[in-house]
Parts: structure tokens; C-alpha cells; sequence
């Protein structure tokens, strides 16, 4: 241990990996040798880490040799094909995409709700949620040891880094339009979304819900292994860069109050109160980006809903969204 561990970050040319890259160095995670792995289009570009440039591979059976962590951040078409045979050379696969959260073989952990989930690992494979559930579960958890959830109603405000570094530069692109009154290119992103919304994430045919908005359903009942919490999601897309929000209604089978949930709140692991709508002061994305806390504020009894709460969650989509939940995932199960 003392010696480090071989450590696979495959992605590394994306938002998430850089962000990853990034999170290991700042953690000091004992990294004794890096694989920056990516697809052909990226081989023998470079990687900064920890000052020095870490030559960009081609994802091949060999790079995965004598890795001890493999970091997986290159959509789901990649993890399915490769995070198993990185597991089946040793490695322990923490998987950022969605291709294995369903797998009842595949723990979906986040350190601060479910870590002891993570022991059950009989693929090799540890599944990052999405960036949408992790924040909501990690405000979630105080609130259901306490009072056991029964329903959450929660509308997301979507960052579009959520969408990869290309959904960015067509973003920052269309801002540059907007702002000179060109016309915008819509394509890239499936319509507007500078000064604009979108819900444009693939539909489920059977249900008209979006896909995004099923995985927060879906994922919140696995995390906390109760089948029975309703949840009711809408995602939307919204013209900022980095950092997800969301409005979250939450029911319990026991009383709760705001001023108990803030006080639960307060000493939650992973979460940070800014709530003092007299002073101005609530969660806004553009303080959370690039910080690590899920941040939580305008806690209130729900007016409509006697018994109920509601509150506004925001945090780095790209940091304990995936990057820094993914490290802290492999910290928990590799380091201790
Ligand atoms: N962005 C977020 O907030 C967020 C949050 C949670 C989870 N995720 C998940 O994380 C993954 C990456 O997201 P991102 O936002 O970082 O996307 P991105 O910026 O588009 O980066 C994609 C990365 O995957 C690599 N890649 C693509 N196809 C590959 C292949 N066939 N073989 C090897 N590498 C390949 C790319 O390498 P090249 O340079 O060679 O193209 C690049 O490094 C996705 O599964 C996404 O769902 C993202």
C-alpha cells in the first residue's frame, strides 16, 4: 500500500476524467502509476498530473495489465464492453456510467448513504449513480434515517457540462450567437439552449418520462434499498455550465419538521447548509461549482403539504456528481 496503487482513468480526455484527475491529486490518493486511457482519437495526446505530462493510450486488453483501480468514465457503450475485462485482470472498476447501476451484481454506492453496500462486489464492478441522484441522496439520507422516506418530488436544473465536454463548446457557442443576434446552431444540443430550457434527454416510450428522470427513480430506491420510496422526477436542461440544482419535496411515514431537518442537516455528512433567504444567502450553482459539498438551503414546511418538507439542493455534477464520488468510492474500498 505504502508503495501506491496502478490506477486507470479511462476517459481521461473528458470532463469527468479531467475533473477525476484533478480529485485524485488534490485527495492525494496514492497513485504510484497513471493510465490515462482514451479512444484512438486521443491516443499520444497528454494528461497533466501531479506536474507532470502522462502520455494519453488507446483503450486495448494491455493497458488494464497490473492496474489495481480502474476509473471508468467513457460512456456506457465502453464501460459494458471493457469495465469487466479490467475486473477480470485484477483491477476494481468504479463505473461512472449507467451501464451496470440496474445490475443486481453491481453495488451503486454513495459513500455518505450506502457504503456498506460496496463490500458485495461479486463483477469487480462498483457503479457510480448519476450526478442528479447522488446530490438528492446525500441530502436524502439524514432525512430517512430520521423519518423514513414515503414520497420526494423533485424538479432538476441541469448543468450542461452534465452533457460532456462537446455539449460545452456547443453551448458556449450558441451563447456567443445569441449575444450577437446570429443565428444559433441547434443541432449539436438538439435546440436552444442559451437563454432558453430544454428536456431533451432520450424518452422512454412507455412512460413519456425521460430516461434521466427514470434513473433518479430507479437508482434513489437501490441506494437506500427500499422499493417503496415514490419518486417523482422532472429533469430540465438549464444555460448553466456547471453545477446541477434541484427543487426537492420530500414526504416522510414519520413527522418532520424544517427546523428538525435543518438540524439534521447541519451535521449531515458530505452537505453544507446555506439557508438565510434574509440575508440572500441559499445554494446557487455558481458557488458550488468546483467545490465538493452538496449544499442545501431554503428548507421550509411545505405550505401545501402539512408534514412535509422542501428544500433546494445544489452541487458539482462533475465533482460529487461523479469525479469526486467515484475517488471517494475507491478510497472507502481500497484504502479505508
Ligand atoms: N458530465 C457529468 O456531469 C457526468 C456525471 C456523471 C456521469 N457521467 C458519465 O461519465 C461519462 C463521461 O462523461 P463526460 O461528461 O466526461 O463526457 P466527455 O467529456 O464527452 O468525455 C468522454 C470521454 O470518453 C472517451 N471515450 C469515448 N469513446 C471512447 C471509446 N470508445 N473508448 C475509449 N474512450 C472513449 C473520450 O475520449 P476521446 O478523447 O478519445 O474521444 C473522452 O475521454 C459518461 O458515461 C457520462 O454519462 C458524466
Amino acid at each position: 500500500m505504502s508503495e501506491g496503487l496502478k490506477v486507470a482513468v479511462v476517459g481521461a480526455t473528458g470532463m469527468v476524467g479531467a475533473e477525476m484527475l484533478r480529485v485524485l491529486e488534490q485527495r492525494a490518493f496514492p497513485v504510484r502509476e497513471l493510465v490515462p486511457v482514451a479512444s484512438a482519437r486521443s491516443a499520444g495526446k497528454t494528461v497533466r498530473f501531479k506536474g507532470a505530462e502522462h502520455t494519453v493510450v488507446e483503450i486495448a486488453p494491455e493497458v488494464f495489465e497490473g492496474v489495481d483501480l480502474a476509473l471508468f468514465s467513457a460512456g456506457g457503450a465502453t464501460s459494458r464492453e471493457w469495465a469487466p475485462i479490467a475486473a477480470s485482470k485484477g483491477a476494481l472498476v468504479v463505473d461512472n456510467s449507467s451501464a451496470f447501476r440496474a445490475d443486481p451484481e453491481v453495488p451503486l454506492i454513495v459513500p455518505e448513504v450506502n457504503p456498506e453496500a460496496a463490500a458485495d462486489r461479486p463483477k469487480g464492478i462498483i457503479a457510480n449513480p448519476n450526478c442528479s441522484t447522488i446530490q438528492m441522496v446525500v441530502a436524502l439520507k439524514p432525512l430517512h434515517d430520521e423519518a423514513r422516506l414515503k414520497r420526494v418530488v423533485v424538479a432538476t436544473y441541469q448543468a450542461i457540462s452534465g452533457a460532456g465536454a462537446q455539449a460545452v463548446a456547443a453551448f458556449e457557442a450558441q451563447e456567443v450567437a445569441t449575444s450577437r443576434g446570429d443565428e444559433v446552431e441547434k443541432e449539436k444540443l438538439s435546440g436552444q439552449l442559451s437563454r432558453n430550457l430544454l428536456m431533451h434527454w432520450k424518452p422512454d416510450s412507455d412512460t413519456g418520462y425521460q430516461e434521466e428522470e427514470l434513473k433518479m427513480v430507479s437508482e434513489t430506491r437501490k441506494i437506500f434499498g427500499d422499493p417503496s420510496i415514490g419518486v417523482s422526477p422532472t429533469a430540465v436542461r438549464v444555460p448553466v455550465v456547471t453545477a446541477h440544482s434541484e427543487a426537492v419535496t420530500v414526504e416522510t411515514h414519520a413527522p418532520l419538521t424544517a427546523a428538525r431537518a435543518r438540524q439534521l442537516l447541519e451535521k449531515a455528512q458530505g452537505v453544507v447548509l446555506v439557508d438565510d433567504l434574509s440575508e440572500g444567502r441559499y445554494p446557487q450553482p455558481i458557488d458550488a461549482a468546483g467545490q465538493d459539498a452538496v449544499y442545501v438551503g431554503r428548507i421550509r414546511d411545505d405550505v401545501g403539504n402539512p408534514g412535509g418538507i422542501q428544500m433546494w439542493v445544489v452541487s458539482d455534477n462533475l465533482r460529487k456528481g461523479a469525479a469526486l464520488n467515484a475517488v471517494q468510492i475507491a478510497e472507502k474500498v481500497l484504502i479505508k
